[in-house]
């Protein structure tokens, strides 16, 4: 591995994933073996901006791969999206000798670590969002934390609707992409599906389904429906009117953020966060890392950013057979 760039700067950026630890951690270990210097950056290209830049050690990474959250804190900056900050940010980069960069993240931060690699930072980019809404990785940081927080969630709601012969609809994140959705839905065992990609607001199918499904015996009806979609309460509302079944929404929101890493998060993130400072040690710039057909793979990111993904096919025809439509 030639030595390309000196002192390597890592970010977090966007909203936080459990797993952004384990990517810090490997990227601050990877560039000390092979005898690079780094240096944190908190609060995302905001903390950038305000040069919120500290030297980082083995020890300033020590025990937190089991860690949800990111230690170097996160942040949405409206203000980088401007060509002005954007050379600020590649001027404090300089100064601090900044010169190679990770970036955590996702698609926004993307276009931030593009900006800086045009403006000659060595930039790569790790995908880190629990939204998997990536579309040239199959992975990205925090998803399987998410979907098995919002299981167990799930599971549990399924408990007291069972008690109280209940519906439940249950609204997990995901901002546009149906992707926690179809999984957790899936996973829970969900009568319906709502996912931002496939839905026609078509309420009365579902009213009709629940009164079917009721009249064979069915005691709880659960329907998992996707931020995108969103209304959870005022279907809530329309399905009770329209069956007179009690029927309860819950957003289950930023918990489906939180806790601690699964094992796949903490490995995949320690896998890329490895990968990201590689490639910098190669000298390689304006790049994402991901995980595609089994390996990990990178794109430039331009080329990344302007490809597209939709849901899983195979997993959105299995919902077809498994949930009631
Ligand atoms: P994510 O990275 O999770 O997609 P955002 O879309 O909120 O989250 O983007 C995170 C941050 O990335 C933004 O607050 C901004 O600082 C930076 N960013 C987003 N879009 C751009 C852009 N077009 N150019 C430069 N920076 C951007
Ligand atoms: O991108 C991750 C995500 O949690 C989305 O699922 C959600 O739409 C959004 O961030 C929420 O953002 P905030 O933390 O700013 O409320």
């Amino acid at each position: 591995m030639s030595n390309a760039v000196k002192t390597i700067g890592v970010l977090t950026s966007g909203g936080d994933a459990p797993g952004m630890n384990a990517a810090i951690r490997a990227v601050v270990r990877t560039a000390i073996s092979c005898g690079l210097n780094v240096k944190g950056i908190r609060h995302g290209f905001a903390g950038l901006l305000e040069e919120d830049i500290f030297d980082m050690d083995n020890l300033s990474v020590s025990n937190i791969i089991q860690l949800g959250g990111t230690i170097l804190y996160t942040a949405r900056c409206l203000e980088f999206k401007k060509k002005e900050y954007q050379e600020k940010g590649a001027e404090i980069c300089r100064k601090h000798g900044i010169d190679g960069l990770v970036v955590i993240g996702g698609d926004g931060s993307f276009n931030g670590a593009s900006k800086l690699a045009s403006l000659g930072i060595n930039t790569v980019g790790v995908p880190g969002t629990i939204d998997l809404d990536i579309a040239c990785t199959e992975y990205t940081i925090g998803f399987d934390t998410a979907i098995n927080t919002a299981m167990e969630a799930i599971d549990k709601l399924r408990d007291t609707s069972e008690s109280h012969e209940r519906c439940s609809i249950i609204e997990v994140m995901g901002r546009t992409a149906g992707h926690i959705a179809l999984w957790t839905g899936i996973a829970s065992g969900a009568e319906y599906i709502l996912t931002t990609e496939k839905y026609h607001g078509s309420i009365q199918r579902i009213i009709s389904k629940i009164l079917d499904r009721r009249k064979i015996g069915k005691k709880n009806h659960v329907i998992v429906n996707a931020e995108g979609i969103g209304n959870s309460t005022e279907m809530a509302k329309l399905i009770e009117l329209a069956t007179g079944i009690e029927t309860r929404a819950t957003i289950l929101g930023h918990i489906q953020r939180g806790g601690n890493p699964t094992c796949k998060d903490r490995v995949y993130a320690s896998a890329l966060g490895t990968k990201a400072v590689e490639l910098l040690c190669e000298g390689k710039t304006n790049r994402v890392v991901g995980y595609k057909d089994g390996e990990f793979i990178d794109f430039d990111i331009q080329e990344a950013l302007s490809m597209s993904k939709d849901l899983d096919p195979y997993l959105f025809h299995i919902t077809q057979k498994l949930t009631t439509r």
